[in-house]
């Protein structure tokens, strides 16, 4: 393998800030298209296509054709999420650079790495395996995929295929490569709190008018009490336990709750519902998360001002069983139901997904088993992810079975300063992907 040319080729791609979430970034999301669409004509792809947005189009492509082979839907996606805070970041997060084995980029691991990995995977293995590829790389995976929803609603027959592959994951520890069998859906919202018409001063008014960030802070200490129980009414009444066979499993997997505080979190201490398992916390429990507040004054210096409105960003993940609808309904009644009536407590739903599960018994799963087990030594545990890829539902649909996987590691540090993706897990990845690609095209249809 050419290692250097690879990592010149996955650098360009890395450089470009195709952040989803800003509209100042459309240009860049679109040139990060472009670059994928490249490699796609680079590939022999017959038929490339940008589909359903002009700044964050899905990029659509069908590989060479080779009758009676079955066939292969790759996804992934080319956004990445917005990199700040910058000053934490020891090098640029567009500015690729390798330290210790590791590039470090925003998006490096999530998910530009892993597409790269599927991509040159099919480069390598000079003769063509006799696969059908068919490719779905979109760019608002990180904003909620509405322009692949509605594409996949106009157009379900793009996911017509014998399998699906989406390499947006990571092995469950280091040298333990995973095949998920959940992961948890999303619900988004921002949360705004009015009280009053205008800002008034603090010294004229306060001590006798309402203050809305103070409002604001009630409110979610409410939502989320200290023991880690979510006061959203029915809330938890869909949640489907994992079963015991489920429960074992997870025991056996090569994760401490001391480790994973010391190494991954870095904290004093872990939270949630102290009567579940971290594991079953971070997969099978729904949470409520604050992302950040806004309102009132935040810049340099001091202003002695009593803030009208203040405005949360928040989300809850939700687990198996869970509907995205129902709970977008019980979030609203409960922010409604908790403002003192001289405030006006309002939602507003920004993205979603149902959760997903995923069967794992198909026979390709073994083949993908097979060429972990070859390439790095040990096969795919399964598992569950606590994140959320919303389309992963739809992509399954057509009855194909959905190989969620991965070859990012659980320190790679995801949506975070100094992400990274090792290289060796990077080459490690084109051969898995490559094997996988062989032994399916061997196996047919
Ligand atoms: N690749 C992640 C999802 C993921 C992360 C799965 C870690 C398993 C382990 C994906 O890019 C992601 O971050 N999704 C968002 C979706 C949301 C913005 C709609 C997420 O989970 O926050
Ligand atoms: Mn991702
Ligand atoms: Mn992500």
């Amino acid at each position: 393998m050419d290692t250097e040319r690879l990592l010149r080729e996955l650098s360009d791609f890395l450089r470009i800030p195709s952040v989803s979430a800003s509209p100042s970034h459309d240009a860049d999301c679109r040139a990060a298209a472009e670059w994928v669409a490249g490699e796609l004509r680079r590939l022999g792809c017959r038929d490339v296509q940008f589909l359903a947005s002009d700044s964050h189009p899905v990029v659509w492509g069908v590989g060479p054709a080779v009758p009676g082979a079955p066939t292969l839907l790759l996804y992934g996606h080319y956004d990445v999420q917005p990199p700040d805070p910058l000053a934490e970041w020891t090098t640029p997060p567009f500015e690729p650079t390798v330290r210790a084995g590791k590039v470090f980029a925003r998006g490096a691991a999530d998910d530009k790495g892993q597409v790269f990995c599927l991509l040159k995977a099919i480069e390598a293995t000079g003769v063509r395996p006799p696969v059908n590829f068919r490719f779905l790389i979109e760019g608002e995976e990180e904003f909620g995929s509405r322009v692949l929803f509605d594409l996949l609603r106009r157009e379900p027959e793009r996911t017509r295929a014998d399998a699906v592959l989406i390499a947006d994951m990571a092995y469950i520890a280091p040298r333990w490569p995973a095949v998920y069998t959940a992961l948890r859906g999303i619900c988004y919202a921002e949360i705004t709190v009015r009280t009053a018409r205008a800002d008034l001063h603090s010294g004229e008014f306060g001590g006798a008018a309402p203050n809305a960030h103070e409002e604001l802070a009630r409110l979610l200490g409410r939502l989320k009490t200290p023991d880690g129980k979510i006061h959203v009414p029915g809330l938890y009444a869909a949640v489907a336990r994992p079963t015991k066979r489920e429960l074992a499993a997870w025991k056996r997997l090569p994760f401490k709750e001391s480790e994973f505080l010391k190494e991954r979190v870095q904290a004093k201490a872990l939270t949630g519902l102290k009567r579940y398992s971290v594991l079953e916390r971070l997969w099978a429990l729904p949470t409520f998360e604050i992302h950040g507040i806004t309102g009132g004054f935040t810049a340099e210096g001091a202003k002695t001002v009593i803030p009208a409105e203040a405005t949360a960003k928040v989300s809850l993940r939700l687990v198996p069983n869970q509907k995205l609808k129902t709970v977008e309904r019980q979030l609203a009644l409960a922010v409604r139901g908790l403002a003192p009536s001289y405030v006006q407590a309002s939602v507003r739903f920004l993205h979603g997904a149902d959760p997903a599960t995923v069967r794992v018994t198909h026979p390709a799963f073994k083949l993908l088993d097979r060429a972990f087990a070859e390439v790095v030594g040990r096969g795919t545990v399964p598992a569950r992810a606590g994140g959320s890829i919303p389309v992963v539902n739809v992509l399954g649909n057509g009855g194909a079975p959905v190989l969620l996987t991965g070859i990012g590691l659980p320190d790679d540090r995801l949506h975070a300063p100094n992400e990274k993706v090792d290289l060796k897990q990077l080459w490690d990845g084109i051969n898995v992907f490559r094997r996988f690609y062989e032994l399916l095209g061997k196996a047919g249809r």
